[in-house]
């Protein structure tokens, strides 16, 4: 197991007010920002929206994973900001990822995945390792995609 490599899981509700539009560019604009930031620090990670919900997995070293989690629980575009898991990792589940953003895509996640009862995900139901499995398995379809 690498030295000092941590995973953190956590999910919060949406506070971004607005139609599909606003939402899909504060998501966007979300993003852009994570993934200059976390290259910086060595973290890597997926964000995932639905159901009116944000999941996200921070990976790195304790204290740059402690940090960025510091500012995001601050952050009052999310509330009810919820952590099911910080723990060491055996090795990055999002290597090539400072931040990518999985399942459906930002545009469809900000015009459908705004309804709640849409799709009957419920990350508040869920322990960390089964949304760090979902967030994974869609990176990987992701990536499979891609490629
Ligand atoms: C759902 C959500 C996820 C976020 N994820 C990250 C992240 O992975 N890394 C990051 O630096 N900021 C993230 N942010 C943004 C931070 O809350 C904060 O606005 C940002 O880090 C400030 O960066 P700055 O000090 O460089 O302006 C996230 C915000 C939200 C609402």
């Amino acid at each position: 197991m690498p030295d000092d490599l941590y995973r953190l899981v956590y999910y919060s509700r949406n506070t971004i007010t607005g139609d599909a539009t606003a939402l899909a560019a504060a998501i966007t604009s979300i993003l852009a920002k994570s993934q200059v930031n976390n290259q910086r620090v060595g973290v890597t990670g997926a964000l995932m929206f639905n159901s009116g919900c944000f999941a996200q997995v921070l990976e790195g070293s304790r204290s740059a994973v402690e940090d960025v989690f510091e500012r995001i629980q601050q952050d009052d575009r999310h509330g009810d900001v919820s952590l099911l898991a910080f723990d060491p990792a055996p090795a990055r589940a999002f290597e090539n990822w400072s931040m990518g953003f999985v399942g459906a895509s930002i545009d469809d996640a900000a015009r459908y995945g705004a309804l709640v009862q849409d799709s009957g995900f419920d990350p508040a139901r869920m322990t960390g390792e089964s949304l760090f499995e979902t967030l994974r398995k869609l990176a990987i379809e992701e990536e499979y995609a891609a490629a």
